[in-house]
């Protein structure tokens, strides 16, 4: 229990109480009371140099005060390093993800308290405790958590809410906090429009393995499959799934299953989007964005021929971002593949619409102007 306890000096007495952290991080170690009072260049600075600020003020403020610190590391000049232009595209890539870490760090640091009813004991706080109770459930005691940890689970709850449109289905799907939110959804509509294997026809089953939001697995529903076993290996994601396939009203057509990639038994279709990026995530939050040393990827492509009935086919969606950022090879992809035992029989490709790829400051912007993701369609050898 001690390190998931915050410790620190107010009104001159030693204070104690439960650190939250969606993320993983340890609870800071040097902690000082701030309020409206503080300047942002203070807090700006105490932060920077390490020391955590449990917000005492108002609760708006403190939002302010976030964007505040924000606006101060975004403006602030790099120190000397090497131009973007003679680095390249995985040094780019690396060095991206160490600022956008070290400016989480700094965000990371203004706190703010919780009573155990998930209720906020500031002036001004919005009531939070529908979209804390998603994430945290229920609590029994009062705790701390960073102000931009709440920040994210307050966006989640409104997607949640409001859900996304899946055009290529023409329905809406509701991600839970932490699941992976099918916000670019292009592929879909690679799922919805490939050629289906003949096999299908005679022995509709077919496998969803890490269904997230369950997203595939409808778009398989929708193509006329008869059985369809989706899994995944989060709890939150089947849980996700689960309440979108009974918003939809096919909790009867899709078996869910919690399974590390492939449930027992062979599918004449087996569906597998796996994270597109091969490197290590920084927080449990990422992991379906990023996969360490193409462990689902690999995982999946292993396993495949043996889950195939003879004659079925394997669909893998995958960008090639990873391609462009030289974290992986269209060699080494297309090695796994023919190690496994099978071959391509074709791959097709949608460009990626979302707002990011048009955003020239971006620092991996070539890499996302270049991206394509594509459905390979893939069978036994
Ligand atoms: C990129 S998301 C895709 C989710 C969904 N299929 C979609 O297309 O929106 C990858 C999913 O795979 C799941 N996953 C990762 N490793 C897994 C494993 N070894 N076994 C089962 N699921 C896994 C993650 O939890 C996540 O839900």
């Amino acid at each position: 229990m001690k390190d998931s306890m915050l410790r620190w000096q107010e009104a001159d007495e030693e204070q104690i109480a439960y650190w939250q952290s969606e993320k993983g991080l340890p609870p800071p170690e040097r902690v000082q009371v701030a309020d409206d009072r503080m300047p942002a260049d203070t807090a700006y600075r105490l932060a920077c140099g390490g020391t955590a600020l449990l917000w005492r003020g108002d609760f708006q403020n403190a939002k302010l005060l976030l964007q505040a610190i924000a606006r101060r590391i975004d403006n602030k000049k790099p120190a000397r390093r090497k131009k973007p232009e003679t680095l390249t595209p995985v040094e780019l890539f690396h060095r991206y993800r160490l600022s956008q870490s070290q400016r989480a760090r700094i965000l990371e640091k203004l706190l703010i308290p919780f009573n155990a009813d998930l209720s906020i004991p500031l002036r001004r706080t919005p009531d939070v405790r529908s979209a804390c109770w998603d994430a945290y459930g229920s609590r029994t005691e009062a705790f701390i958590a960073p102000l931009r940890e709440l920040l994210g689970l307050i966006g989640a709850h409104e997607w949640r809410k409001k859900g996304i449109d899946i055009p290529a289905l023409g329905i809406t799907i509701h991600p839970h906090y932490g699941v992976f939110a099918p916000i670019r959804n292009e592929y879909v509509q690679l799922v919805a429009q490939a050629a289906s294997p003949t096999i299908l026809d005679k022995q509709s089953i077919a496998f969803d393995i890490g269904t997230g939001t369950g997203v595939l697995a409808v778009a398989l529903t929708q193509r006329g499959v008869q059985r369809i076993v989706a899994t995944d290996h989060d709890p939150r994601a089947l849980e996700c799934a689960r309440d979108n396939l009974a918003r939809l009203n096919l909790t009867d057509a899709i078996e869910l299953v919690e399974a590390d990639l492939f449930p027992p038994g062979q599918a004449a279709l087996i569906v597998c989007n796996p994270p597109w990026i091969p490197a290590r995530p920084s927080s449990p939050l990422e992991h379906a964005i990023f996969d360490p040393e193409n462990r689902m990827l690999q995982g999946f492509l292993q396993g495949l021929r043996d889950h195939l009935l003879p004659g079925g086919e394997g669909w893998l969606i995958l960008s090639d971002i990873a391609e462009h950022l030289g974290l992986r090879s269209r060699e080494e992809l297309l090695h796994i593949i023919d190690a496994a035992g099978l071959q391509v029989l074709s791959k097709s490709d949608v460009k990626p619409r979302h707002l990011k790829v048009a955003d020239t400051s971006d620092p991996l912007h070539a890499a996302r102007a270049a991206e394509l993701t594509s459905l390979w369609r893939l069978a036994a050898n």
